[in-house]
């Protein structure tokens, strides 16, 4: 669904909920005092006795007000204007949309946080108005669709109409432009949550690969989809040796974006894509295989990540690599002290078979490196150790190359999402000392998440390349206010900002 732009007075819009945003500390804007007039001084006077502040995250509703044309109105507060940022805004939004989408068939109005007679090249805190309407058209998207794709009765709702209202026309075009983009990564945030949040039973290497197959074609992408003969004849002998315990045989698939000239650099996005991880023979607890359908969120989040880029027509290479592959028990699985060489030659004594994302990735990093491509980043839910570092909202950035780690950075603070460096110091690749092969798979139980990232630093040779280990932002096991339970396609936008030249 598409956001309608609609160029009139709050007053006059019809909507089952007008959403309007305000600043802490601030008299009412210019848009809100519109709406305040002509209800008599209701928000006003709200303001004056502490009702609504306006601090971050408050939602206060009006239900029936008198004399506009809407039928409820939910005052939702940024915070204070100098320190609004993407994210701080988005979650404003996410919390009051999804506060207000508990009835089937609503129509929702936003009023945009232009707070001022605003010039087209004024910030607020640091976001410009585009910025300020892509995230509004985000919010609505990813606020508004949930993971209860099996449920009878879903507790939240889709609006059958979701409009933006802006009164100032001179704003127009930068406002159009922001919404369009801000609605493209929303509806790509939305696919890598379906995907993620799918049982699976429904989402395995096959299915994942089909569906991929299918956005290939509706996004105009190039698709390689490498089967079991494909992978022995490329020796990912590695990969293959996770896959043998599962039914579900593994894909490789490659999908690849040119919106730039074949002598262009091309940007890998590499992602795990263990559809299910039992742990293998080194089984996991029923408790740390629950949410396990989830540990091929960094494929998905690379998907999404690249049909979002074709969508905006940026103009650079992309090409996402996706090690799918079911991780399971059985008299097939490969074992404990089993050594696997990988593509690249790598001999690898698997010393536990639940250190298998690492294992999947090594020969898909040197499948992209073999490609030729320029910059690698891969996107993993590889280690519980890396959850225990920086705790389930932070991803942590491993890189080899300190150009690219900067620009990761810089991308992930245009996209409101939190990243952080570790330290890529050659004392953790020593734990991977095997006594019979060139490295074994696992290290101690200390600094595991550095570890498992200098396992896959042997696979990308020189290639500039940053691994971002999303284990703990993925998937949300509890509900926020601002957000579902489950897959949070973390990190997508980060991955098209870093994508986007300038915008
Ligand atoms: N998929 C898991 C990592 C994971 C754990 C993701 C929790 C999300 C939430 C990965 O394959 C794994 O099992 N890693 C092991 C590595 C260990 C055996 C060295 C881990 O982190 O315990
Ligand atoms: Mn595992
Ligand atoms: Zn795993």
């Amino acid at each position: 669904m598409s956001h309608e732009l609609l160029l009139q007075p709050s007053t006059s819009v019809e909507a089952d909920w007008i959403i309007l945003p305000v600043l802490e500390g601030e008299p009412l804007s210019a848009m809100a005092s519109a709406l305040d007039t002509a209800l008599s001084g209701g928000l006003s006077r709200l303001q004056a006795r502490g009702d609504v502040t306006g601090k971050l995250g408050e939602v206060v509703k009006l239900l029936d007000p008198q004399g506009i044309s809407a039928r409820r109105i939910a005052v939702v507060g940024l915070g204070e204007r100098g320190k609004l940022t993407p994210a701080r805004l988005m979650r404003a939004l996410t919390t009051v949309v999804r506060d207000v989408c508990r009835v089937a068939d609503q129509t929702v109005a936003v009023v945009l946080p232009v707070f001022d007679s605003e010039s087209s090249s004024q910030t607020i805190g640091s976001l410009s108005i585009s910025q300020r309407a892509s995230i509004v058209a985000t919010a609505l998207k990813v606020g508004t669709v949930t993971p209860a794709l099996y449920q009878a009765k879903p507790e939240r709702f889709a609006p059958k109409q979701m409009s933006v209202v802006l009164e100032d026309e001179s704003l127009k075009s930068e406002v159009q432009a922001g919404l369009a983009r801000g609605g493209i990564l929303g509806d790509c945030m939305n696919l890598t949550r379906e995907l993620v949040n799918r049982h699976p039973g429904e989402v395995y290497p096959e299915s994942f690969a089909d569906r991929a197959a299918q956005l290939a074609i509706t996004h105009n992408l190039e698709c390689d989809i490498l089967d079991e003969s494909r992978l022995r004849a490329e020796r990912m002998h590695s990969l293959l040796g996770v896959a043998q315990g599962s039914t579900r045989p593994p894909r490789v698939v490659v999908l690849k974006y040119r919106g730039a000239g074949d002598t262009d650099p091309t940007l890998a996005l590499v992602g795990k894509g263990v559809t299910f991880d039992s742990g293998g023979l080194s089984l996991k607890t029923s408790d740390g295989m629950k949410t396990m359908k989830a540990d091929m969120a960094g494929a998905a989040t690379a998907l999404g990540a690249l049909c979002a880029i074709a969508k905006l027509e940026l103009p650079v290479n992309v090409t996402a690599y996706l090690g799918l592959v079911e991780n399971m028990p059985s008299g097939n699985s490969y074992k404990l002290g089993e050594v696997l060489t990988a593509r690249n030659g790598v001999t690898i004594e698997v010393m536990n078979t639940d250190a298998e994302g690492r294992l999947v990735l090594a020969d898909v990093l040197s499948y992209a490196v073999d490609q030729g491509v320029d910059r690698i980043i891969d996107l993993a839910t590889l280690t519980g150790s890396c959850v225990v570092a920086l705790g389930e909202d932070v991803a942590g950035l491993f890189p080899n190359n300190a150009e690219l780690e900067q620009a990761v950075h810089a991308a992930a603070s245009r996209a409101g999402e939190e990243v952080w460096s570790m330290p890529m110091f050659d004392a953790f690749g020593e734990q991977l000392r095997s006594d019979v092969a060139d490295c074994q798979n696992i290290g101690t139980r200390w600094g595991g998440s550095i570890t498992a990232a200098k396992f896959l630093e042997k696979f990308v040779g020189n290639t500039p390349w940053v691994h971002l280990d999303i284990a703990g932002p993925a998937f949300a096991e509890s509900a926020k206010p601002h957000r579902d339970p489950g897959a949070t396609a973390s990190l997508l936008r980060t991955l098209v900002e870093l994508a986007t030249p300038s915008w």
